[in-house]
């Protein structure tokens, strides 16, 4: 993993591209996406800037949404390379493009599609459900793909009497059992961001701060997750901090979520719970997401490359656990809003 570090930090050095002098990169990218009718999506884990000009912000769930939605001809991803597939499995007539193809994701490289095989092969029985942090060739061997605010519906919407691998997260995999009361085989896989933390950075914060209330991402380990008074997807942290009568909060998932709480209760102090990393930077930043820069998105958009392509026969395997999930949490978000108007 060093070396995949190693390997990031130096494209991150080098990759930036060099543009005309003098030009306006914000102006460009309003001017390109109105002429090319494309849709900006990015992740709440994207630099500010690039927040601020995209079209739609959004956890993984609500991203694949408007992917599966939009009646834009290009979509420009900003996020990690497994969300632009995500929109070009869910998409395929779209062009689909992202700003840096570098950009993959620790969980992503825990598991192959080989190594995934070679564990059907021993365990026929097995459900297979995967986090939506993987590649495409591992969806298409899944039965189920789930991302952090879909993974309830879907893991109580599937028979008691099924045995479930669940990959490739173990953090989030065990949180899933405590949750769902539902014990499954659980891949080692972990996000390199939230694995950091430490129960003791977590404590002593809470110490200092005694009035603040904890909010983490389930990538987190169960000894933070055990601290925190809300644990739930990205859009979750943000609803909970914003809609709380607290007025001070730890954020225990990457940094840059912080701008969009800011925004919305900019009368609220967000305090980031620091990972300690191999480097002793105490930084929350996801290295790949980072990768991403409003240069970057400006090329991207105006080479309409590097574009995400999917084999076809590949693509449609891997739709069909992906579309499982957009149904089955269409259903259940409809029937608990259903059951709210009825009380
Ligand atoms: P969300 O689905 O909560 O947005 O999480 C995505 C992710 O990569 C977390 O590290
Ligand atoms: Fe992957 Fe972790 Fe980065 Fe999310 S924060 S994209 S899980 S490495």
């Amino acid at each position: 993993m060093v070396d995949v570090l190693e390997q990031i930090r130096k494209h991150a050095e080098t990759s930036q591209p060099k543009l005309e002098p003098g030009i306006d990169v914000k102006a460009e990218i309003e001017r390109l996406r109105k002429e090319k009718n494309a849709i900006i999506l990015a992740h709440y884990y994207q630099d500010p800037d690039i927040q601020d000009i995209a079209d739609f912000v959004g956890d993984s769930l609500d991203l694949s949404r408007k992917a599966a939605e939009t009646d834009a001809d290009m979509i420009v991803f900003c996020g990690v390379r497994f969300m632009g597939e995500v929109a070009k499995i869910l998409s395929p007539q779209k062009k689909v493009v992202i700003p840096d193809m570098m950009a993959g994701c620790s969980l992503e490289e825990a598991i192959t599609a080989d190594d995934l095989e070679a564990f059907r092969a021993a365990h026929p029985d097995h459900l297979v459900v995967t986090y939506i942090n993987s590649s495409v060739e591992v969806k298409a061997l899944s039965d189920y793909v789930v991302t952090s605010s879909s993974a309830i519906d879907i893991i109580n919407a599937i028979p008691k009497d099924k045995p479930i691998l669940f990959v490739p997260d173990r953090h989030l995999g065990s949180w899933l059992e405590k949750v769902t009361g539902r014990k499954m085989d659980l891949w080692p896989g972990t996000c390199i961001v939230h694995d950091k933390f430490s129960a003791e950075e977590l404590l002593e914060l809470k110490e200092q701060y005694p009035d603040a209330r904890v909010a983490v991402h389930p990538e987190s380990p169960e000894s933070i997750v055990e601290m925190a008074d809300h644990v739930g997807s990205t859009r979750s942290i943000i609803e909970f901090a914003v809609n709380s009568d607290a007025k001070r909060f730890i954020i225990g998932t990457e940094t840059h979520i912080i701008h969009q709480m800011q925004k919305l209760a900019p009368e609220k102090e967000f305090i980031p719970l620091p990972g300690l990393s191999d480097n002793n930077c105490k930084c929350s930043v996801c290295p790949y997401m980072a990768l991403n820069t409003m240069e970057k998105l400006y090329v991207s958009l105006r080479d309409e490359k590097p574009e995400i392509v999917i084999d076809e026969d590949l693509r449609i395997r891997a739709l069909t656990p992906l579309q499982r999930m957009l149904d089955i949490s269409a259903k259940a978000q409809a029937e608990r809003a259903k059951k709210t108007a009825a009380e």
